[in-house]
């Protein structure tokens, strides 16, 4: 039988081509989206991967859709915890409104999809948790006080999960895009991107694949004692 993966914010973007990754790996993959109907639409229709809108902000949505993935596909084994948004501005004009958008839907969005899966993965003595950070959760970021936070914290969750994890065959990992060629990096000004790019030693931004790739080796059976790390995928630009 297939393995079941949901992938969160997975219908645009880096979650797009790790829905699509799974799916050539044959897992059966659920993708959730938050709010841009017609890009989930012209996503299923491409790909054939059902779609489930939900905010991953809310617990109650959260663990409502999570139901309704495991009674259309079964238990969930692999989940990606992928959905994220940015509210970009120097910390003097970061309003709270800014910082509580960013943490509700990046870092509390995390827990609301990973806590109603994780008794299933632990009933059923396999799991893989993996938890799309940032090169910014690593490095920090002018402008990102609150996604460079929730980023950070990503580390913190996975390499807890994977201490409670372990001995009920779950794994739980980081992946950190470094300045992927998406609509977020897309909707840095013109400028500050060209200087990004600039200090990106590859000389070019990365490809949604070139995560997606990452995405799936941790989420094989053979990644099984692959447990609280985190993989890099930057060209370069920042090591730990
Ligand atoms: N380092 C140092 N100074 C910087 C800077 C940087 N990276 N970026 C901007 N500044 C400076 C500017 O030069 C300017 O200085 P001056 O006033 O002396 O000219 C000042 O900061 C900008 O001040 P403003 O008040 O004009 O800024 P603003 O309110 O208009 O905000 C901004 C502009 C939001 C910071 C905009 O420049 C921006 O979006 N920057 C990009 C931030 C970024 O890298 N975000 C990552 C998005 S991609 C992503 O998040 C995905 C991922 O995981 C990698």
């Amino acid at each position: 039988m297939a393995r079941v993966a949901l992938v969160t914010g997975g219908s645009r973007g880096i979650g797009a081509a790790i829905s699509k990754k799974l799916q050539a790996d044959g897992f059966q993959v659920a993708a959730t989206y938050a709010g841009n109907d017609e890009a989930a639409a012209a996503f299923t229709a491409e790909t054939g991967i059902k779609t489930y809108k939900w905010n991953v902000a809310s617990y109650e949505e959260s663990a409502a859709g999570i139901a309704q993935v495991t009674t259309d596909l079964g238990a969930i084994e692999v989940v990606v915890a992928n959905a994220g948004i940015t509210k970009d501005a120097p910390f003097h004009k970061m309003t709270p409104e800014m910082w509580n958008q960013v943490i509700d839907t990046n870092l509390t969005g995390v827990f609301n999809t990973v806590h109603p899966i994780w008794p299933s993965m632990r009933e059923n003595k396999f799991g893989r948790v993996i938890v799309i950070s940032s090169i910014n959760g690593q490095k920090g970021q002018f402008a990102q006080v609150n996604y460079a936070a929730t980023k950070a914290g990503d580390l913190g969750i996975v390499k807890s999960l994977a201490q409670e994890g372990a001995r009920a065959g779950i794994t739980a990992n980081a992946v950190c895009p470094g300045y992927i060629a998406t609509e977020m990096v897309m909707a840095v000004p013109e400028k500050v991107r060209d200087s990004i790019i600039s200090q990106i030693p590859a000389g070019r931004l990365g490809e949604p694949d070139e995560i997606a790739r990452c995405v799936a080796f941790l989420a094989s059976d053979d990644s099984g004692f692959i447990n609280g790390s985190t993989i890099s995928a930057n060209g370069a630009q920042y090591f730990v």
